[in-house]
């Protein structure tokens, strides 16, 4: 997490970098900060919060000078407090930092050792402390930052600007991703690309363990040996404008209105022009080639993943092993040849999914990556990188993301059965047609947004709430509860409906109540079942089905909320529209910041 920024420009830098932060508030919005140099003198803002209380201290502290970094905060060591904000200052040096320093700890106790004293909590501080000791034993600044570089042991991306210094910047990463942008006698320094499409479409990303010395004029790029490096300089592609809520309280609820447009797209890049199969883009994938599929990503994309795990195994009789990537990196999974890894993330920055990525590189037969951003870490590192195209995703709380996810692994699901011969032509044909009139069913789920919006109002008062669901229904359950504790803190939980006799059922009273989310479909009488326990009991349950289930099993329910009918097959992209209104409500009878919600981040660079 934390976005750093860095400018050598040829205008007042502050109004750049704060542009630019707001470009990188997905990655944390605890702190800011930024430092310039004018005429040699180094000088910072620094505000606790969000972005906007850094903009009004600069309206009252103004801070010169064309040279400057920047940093949003998501905070790891040390409360998010002024003195803990970046940029961290030692002297003649400034350094934002993204990631974690492991050691420093023991540089802390060498650092006091040798007399310095330290006024933060941070990890970072003890970067600007060994890089000023470094200069004080007589090292230019060059020098000072490289000596400083070979000391850390973690993951970090780091931006530094020295006092006396109006035409440098020296940038470093590994494990953290960090590009460069090159302007027209201008050089800046960025987390991604997105924080600098307002000053240039050509980027070189640095690799791991590179180190930049920038100038205006100059890019020295050194690899982890310290030998000179050429790295390509893109042009990318990235919408300029920032993007607005559409007449919308939130970007969330504008997000979720977008579902039926944005899924539309995903669904017609998937298909052939003529409609009659799914078209791979290039170079495609080989099924018939693998003899299982492991995916792994975090958060509202590993449900998307527990979703995929049903639909390749019934669809296209792959076997599925699913997992969670802070989980799957560490534990050495085997993964032999004929194993397809699948790598699903909104943001392709995920610090545990792309260390996932690499540890199956060399060991899987190929690497797949579903994302949202295609000029990400996990995106570049893929053998094939797919796009899910729900456009900017703004809202901490994943939302059209899931549900573009969702779309890409079904079609890639078809996709691979087409391939392997497990379904008939004329079933995948339905399927497809299916498919194409999702949109149609998505807009007629939105309108269900009023009962939606009453049954939140009554969740909005419990302390705890179940999710209950059967098969695909199921890791909806788990999206519906993350959904809800993201945004409304209200504490909530997910069962497998056939798991809730063996523990859960203790929790159940009046005052929990349980959201049952069933189709009519096969399963749909087992979930019943499950469903009168919990009201023998005293229960409250909400009900999300459609017609036929409404009218068979909706006596004795608290709220029925009627989803029109949808083939059972597409049921969990039309039913996560239902399950993120129901916390989009809640959060906003909460009072809650809905967009950036407490301790959260969109994108989370760190472990
Ligand atoms: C964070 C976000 C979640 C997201 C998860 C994985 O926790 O708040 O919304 O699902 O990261 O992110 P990714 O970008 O890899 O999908």
């Amino acid at each position: 997490m934390c976005g750093i920024v860095g400018i050598l420009g040829k205008h007042e830098a502050a109004p750049i970098l704060v542009e630019a932060l707001k470009r990188l508030e997905y990655r944390g919005y605890d702190s800011a900060g930024i430092a310039t140099v004018n005429d040699g003198v180094l000088d910072r803002r620094r505000a606790v919060g969000k972005l906007v209380n850094l903009s009004d201290l600069l309206v009252h502290e103004p801070l010169l000078g064309k040279a400057g970094i920047g940093h949003t905060r998501w905070a790891t060591h040390g409360a998010p407090t002024v003195s803990n904000a970046h940029p961290h200052r030692a002297g003649p040096i400034a350094v934002v930092h993204n990631g974690i320093i492991e050691n420093f700890r023991e540089l802390r106790e060498e650092l006091a050792a040798s007399g310095f004293s330290f006024v933060t909590e941070t990890d970072t501080e003890t970067i600007a402390l060994l890089t000023q000791k470094y200069m004080t034993d007589g090292m230019a600044p060059v020098e000072a930052a490289h000596k400083t570089l070979s000391r850390l042991d973690g993951a970090f991306a780091l931006a530094f600007l020295f006092e006396g210094e109006d035409d440098l910047l020296i940038a470093a990463r590994k494990g953290s991703p960090l590009a460069i942008g090159h302007g027209d006698g201008e050089v800046f320094v960025g987390s991604d690309a997105i924080a600098m499409a307002h000053l240039t479409d050509q980027i070189t990303y640095l690799e791991e363990g590179d180190s930049a010395i920038l100038t205006r004029t100059s890019v020295e790029i050194r690899n982890a040996d310290g030998e000179i490096a050429n790295r390509e300089k893109r042009t990318i592609q990235i919408d300029q404008t920032r993007v607005d809520k559409a007449g919308h309280k939130h970007f969330m609820a504008k997000e979720i209105a977008e579902q039926p447009t944005v899924i539309g797209e995903a669904i017609r890049h998937y298909l052939a022009a003529d409609g009659s199969k799914i078209a791979l883009p290039d170079p495609g994938i080989d099924f018939t080639q693998f003899d299982r599929v492991v995916m792994v990503a975090c958060g509202t994309a590993y449900f998307a993943c527990m979703t995929a795990k049903y639909w390749f195994e019934q669809v296209a009789r792959l076997p599925v092993e699913i997992d969670i990537a802070s989980e799957f990196r560490y534990r050495e999974p085997p993964v032999g040849g004929r194993t397809l890894a699948l790598f699903v993330s909104q943001s392709g920055e995920t610090a545990d999914t792309l260390a996932a990525l690499r540890y199956c590189e060399g060991k899987a037969s190929k690497i797949v990556s579903v994302v949202n951003v295609p000029e990400s870490s996990i995106a570049r590192e893929s053998d094939v990188a797919l796009p899910i195209l729900a456009g900017t995703e703004i809202g901490v709380a994943s939302t059209k993301a899931f549900t573009c996810q969702l779309t890409v692994l079904l079609m890639l699901a078809l996709a691979a059965a087409q391939q392997r011969g497990e379904i008939a032509e004329d079933t995948l044909s339905q399927h497809l047609a299916d498919l194409r009139a999702l949109p149609g069913l998505l807009n007629a789920t939105l309108d269900r947004e009023p009962t939606l919006r009453d049954a939140a109002h009554n969740l909005s008062k419990a302390r705890d709430i179940l999710f209950l669901g059967r098969g695909t229904m199921y890791p909806l359950a788990h999206e519906g509860a993350l959904k809800l504790k993201e945004i409304s803190y209200i504490h909530a939980e997910a069962y497998a409906a056939g798991e809730l006799k063996h523990g859960p059922i203790a929790l159940i009273d009046n005052k929990v109540p349980v959201i049952v989310m069933a189709p009519r479909d096969a399963l749909f009488d087992k979930t019943v079942s499950n469903m009168q326990e919990v009201m023998a009991r005293d229960g409250k349950v909400v009900l999300i089905t459609d017609k036929a289930g409404a009218t068979e099993a909706s006596d004795g329910v608290w709220e029925t909320a009627v989803m029109p009918d949808v083939p059972p097959l597409l049921a969990p992209i039309l039913y996560a529209l239902p399950a993120q209104l129901l916390a989009y409500h809640a959060a906003v009878a909460m009072g809650t910041d809905v967009d950036q919600p407490r301790n959260l981040a969109k994108s989370v660079t760190v472990e």
